[in-house]
């Protein structure tokens, strides 16, 4: 399965709704929503009430990533506001598998996240229970940041973690750097959903699309 999921962090807050339906419109499969709260990384987003605002406006599946600390005391605010899948980065919570079992147990699909410097056997008990694993390519906080290639093998070790866990059908969502050079080495390495920011909203939306989902097509 291979899908690409616009991040709206870089597009034009000004005109939102219309650049959401242009994606949509575009082929894009999933939005994905970059929530941070200027504690677990250094710049602060939007919340809930966008998120409310904007779930009318499409049909596509919303993907919070959540960089706050403490996500557990949100998630399920979150699903309320139409979220479909929710992701978390594993040392922003005390307990992990309750947080997962909360978000799976109220519907939503659960994931969790790697820093760049977060080693993949981290996740060697947690996988049992998850539904998918993003992989940061960049530090998490902005957009618009270069791509770091040692995240190659980390996709390379999480396939490994998951044949000897017997867990192949979790999704690998990469994020961040992703660009029309990079996509499709990306989507041969086994990645299954491709967030871009920049890739997407820096020019012509619906062309960058195009190209985006002509590329990760292996
Ligand atoms: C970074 C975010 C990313 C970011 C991606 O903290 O998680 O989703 O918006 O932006 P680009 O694709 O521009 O690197
Ligand atoms: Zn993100």
């Amino acid at each position: 399965m291979k899908l690409l999921a616009p991040s709206i962090l870089s597009a034009d807050f000004s005109k939102l709704g219309q650049q959401i339906k242009e994606v949509e419109e575009a082929g894009a499969d999933i939005i994905h929503l970059d929530i941070m709260d200027g504690r677990y990384v250094p710049n602060i987003t939007f919340g809930i009430p966008v998120v409310e605002s904007i779930r009318p406006i499409t049909n596509l599946p919303f993907d919070a990533h959540l960089m706050i600390v403490e996500p557990e005391k949100y998630a399920l605010d979150f699903i309320k506001a139409g979220v479909d899948m929710i992701s978390f980065h594993m040392d922003a919570t005390i307990h992990s598998h309750r947080l997962v079992d909360l978000i799976k147990s109220n519907g939503a699909k659960a994931g969790v996240v790697l820093n760049p410097a977060t080693p993949v056997n981290t996740l060697e008990e947690i996988i049992h229970y998850i539904d998918y694993v993003l992989i940061m390519s960049v530090n998490p906080g902005f957009g618009g940041q270069k791509f770091i290639p040692q995240t190659a093998e980390k996709v390379k070790k999480l396939i490994l973690l998951m044949e000897q866990t017997g867990r192949t059908d979790i999704l690998i969502e990469i994020d961040g750097g992703v660009s029309k050079e990079n996509i499709n080495y990306l989507s041969m390495l086994g990645v299954n959903i491709f967030v871009a920011g920049s890739a997407v909203f820096k020019g012509d939306i619906k062309e960058n699309v195009k190209i985006l989902k002509q590329n990760m097509s292996i």
